[in-house]
């Protein structure tokens, strides 16, 4: 699912990065993720919150829902 619809960046890519350790701020700089109209924040911080390595629930299946699209499930792993 794409996260950020402006710089079409993907929930996978965005969980990827987590996992591999990068902080919000470098997923700004590198992907663009919330760096234009901001609407995908929320949500892109949360998913990256989830996916971090020292997450305590990182290995458990987690949902979100934006408003206005179809709800995402991934399976996070540390
Ligand atoms: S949807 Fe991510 S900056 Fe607009």
């Amino acid at each position: 699912m794409i996260v950020c619809v402006c710089h079409r960046v993907s929930d996978h890519t965005i969980a990827h990065a987590a996992r591999s350790g990068a902080e919000f701020d470098d997923i700004q700089l590198e992907l663009g993720v919330a760096t234009q109209c901001g609407k995908c924040e929320d949500c892109a911080r949360a998913l990256w919150s989830e996916c971090r390595p020292s997450h305590k629930l990182a290995h458990l299946s987690q949902t979100l829902q934006m408003p206005g699209s179809q709800s995402v499930t991934w399976m996070a792993t540390a």
